[in-house]
């Protein structure tokens, strides 16, 4: 293995690594295994000592045994090579502290690791359905969400090694078209398609819905226009796919401005189910499902009743033979089962649509669409808020642009750049500033819980102090300037960790816990479990930074420190970049 470093430039070979995390998991469950059959640890870091094993009273429990005389047990069936010292805590915890010499063994397989200790996977299919704004409308804060969170689940399971198939669910199809498509004609197409490509899809709509319900004559029109495109008239086809073709092109624009990973290739919306909405509906019928129930065809899922007790239908086909929301997502579950052979689909779609994925998903396991193998999750989240704490809105009500967010952000991280003696041209301070604010937006976002609503502030996001994208982004690049002020070719491969600082210590043992990070969050789809894990680490940095001198501390204290720095600053730029956030060199 050949490990070389020059500044600003590194090159890493992978050395094939397992985690200390999965180390010492990996002894939990040989001695809980040793005791009997059934029963799982659970490893959390702590603050107590370094780690703290759980899951014993559940052991305890399936032998009918005092806890803390099974953690006793426990104890002496583990095998305590670099563990310094174990005890029982609590009502039956293991508190393990580590020798020094396993954290240097960890630290020292990190250095010649690119992955810095995170597993691959064994190359699952996942189909992630996210973003899914609408054509002919405007983006709003909850497509932010998704597009956002949607993405970091999508770098962070390409990054273990699993095939993400990204699916952009818009809303390409469905009784507006026929208003749209008329307006587009009475608008004409070259002033149409001009009006859209700016990006002023909201007036659009609002222009088009204004007539429809002003004018009886339009109303008709659109009326006709819709049975025209469902009856694949090819010039109503044509002006359709206008609308799809300008709205797309926009929403690529914003995912550009973003730094998101999806493309126009992985638009596959509403409309590309229609041919096998049929299906559905006959194969339903077929299983004995389909309820006809006030003229539209139903399947009531067990389980579902309203509030009244009664039992919810999943409408399939309407009344006017039309199919509706539900039946383009069972086509869609169908397809990504049987033609993408996907092992996980996750639906990135707010929490208010909870109850139609419950449905749908019951729907699809009940009709044997959706096997138990498949795992399906409705990743749901919560609202962004105003200042008032109320839905996010303009002052006159209207949707908030994501573009224009970005761009104000942008604004404002150039202007407290600007603010700063710098020697960097305009050019390079406008580039800075855009992934500052893409940090600070993106950030806010994957920082909260995902289920809860967070308060959209642009001054808490954009700023550089507390748990913000910039704040990370300024200790990655603090770390770099370390680096750029070295004047030797430095070889971190060769440095021995003694870890005789306290705040030495307790970097190293954050920088060990990075893939329990990653694995947490993809196990749960939190993204913030990473955000959190990389907030921890930059401030047990900044602690670090305050007591140890780096640069000037004589050798071979130097090198040590250099290389606790190389590795905090690998594990913020990979971390951060799996969150779909930049870490520029310099800020
Ligand atoms: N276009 C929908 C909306 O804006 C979201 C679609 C989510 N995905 C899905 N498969 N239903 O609310």
């Amino acid at each position: 293995m050949r490990v070389w470093y020059r500044p600003g430039r590194t090159r890493w070979e992978n050395g094939g690594v397992t985690s200390t995390y999965d180390v010492l998991l990996g002894r939990l469950s040989s001695a809980f295994d040793a005791i009997s059959e059934g029963t799982d640890p659970v490893l959390r870091t702590s603050d107590r000592s370094d780690y703290q094993a759980n899951g014993v009273m559940a052991l305890a429990k399936s032998r009918g045994e005092n806890p803390r005389d099974t953690a006793q047990k426990v104890m002496e069936q583990l095998d305590l090579a670099g563990i310094a010292e174990v005890e029982v805590a609590g009502p039956g915890f293991l508190n393990l502290t580590l020798t020094t010499q396993f954290l240097n063994d960890q630290l020292r397989t990190l250095i010649s690791d690119e992955r810095l200790g995170v597993a691959g996977s064994t190359g699952r299919t996942v189909v992630i359905d996210y973003s899914a704004p609408n054509v002919a409308k405007e983006m709003h804060v909850g497509h932010l969400r998704s597009t956002v969170i949607g993405d970091a689940l999508a770098r962070m399971y390409r990054f273990r090694g699993d095939t993400v198939i990204a699916r952009n669910h818009v809303g390409d199809w469905g009784t507006p078209f026929g208003m749209l498509i008329e307006h587009l004609l009475d608008l004409g197409e070259d002033e149409a398609i001009a009006s859209l490509s700016i990006g002023d899809l909201d007036s659009f709509y609002r222009g088009a819905r204004a007539k429809f319900d002003a004018d009886d004559a339009f109303k008709e029109r659109s009326r006709a226009r819709v049975v025209a495109l469902q009856g694949g008239d090819a010039e109503t086809r044509r002006l359709w796919q206008i609308l799809v073709d300008e709205s797309v092109a926009y929403f690529a624009e914003v995912y550009r401005a973003l730094d998101v990973t999806l493309t126009p290739s992985d638009v596959v919306g509403e409309s590309y189910y229609n041919d096998m909405l049929d299906d559905v509906v006959r194969d339903l019928d077929a299983l004995g499902l389909l309820v006809e129930s006030g003229g539209a065809l139903c399947v009531f899922p067990e389980g579902f009743t309203n509030r009244d007790g009664e039992p919810l239908p999943l409408i399939v086909q309407k009344r006017d033979e039309g199919f509706g929301y539900a039946a383009t997502d069972l086509a869609a579950v169908r397809d990504r089962v049987s033609n993408l052979h996907a092992d996980e689909i996750l639906y990135v779609v707010g929490a208010p649509q909870g109850q139609h994925f419950e449905m749908v998903l019951a729907v699809a396991r009940a009709a044997g669409w959706l096997p138990a193998a498949v795992r399906c999750e409705h990743v749901a989240f919560g609202n962004v808020l105003g200042p008032d704490r109320k839905m996010f809105k303009t002052r006159s009500g209207e949707t908030v642009k994501l573009i224009g967010l970005l761009d104000e952000a942008t604004q404002r991280a150039d202007v407290a750049l600007a603010l700063r003696p710098s020697a960097m041209t305009e050019s390079e301070r406008r580039h800075l500033a855009t992934q500052i604010a893409r940090a600070a937006v993106k950030y806010a976002d994957l920082s909260t819980d995902r289920q809860r609503d967070y308060v959209f502030d642009l001054d808490r996001m954009i700023a550089f102090e507390g748990d913000t994208g910039p704040y990370l982004q300024y200790a990655h690049a603090r770390l770099r300037s370390i680096f750029r002020r070295l004047e030797h070719p430095w070889d971190p491969s060769a440095t021995t960790f003694t870890l005789n600082d306290r705040a030495e210590r307790e970097l190293a043992l954050g920088l060990v816990a990075f893939p329990e990070a990653v694995d947490a969050a993809l196990a749960t789809l939190q993204p913030h479990r990473l955000s959190g894990y990389l907030f921890d680490l930059a401030q047990r940095f900044t602690a670090f930074y305050e007591a140890c001198p780096v640069l000037v501390a004589p050798e071979p204290q130097r090198s040590e420190r250099l290389a606790l720095c190389e590795l905090t600053s690998r594990t913020l730029a990979l971390g951060l970049s799996l969150l779909g956030i930049e870490a520029p060199e310099q800020m």
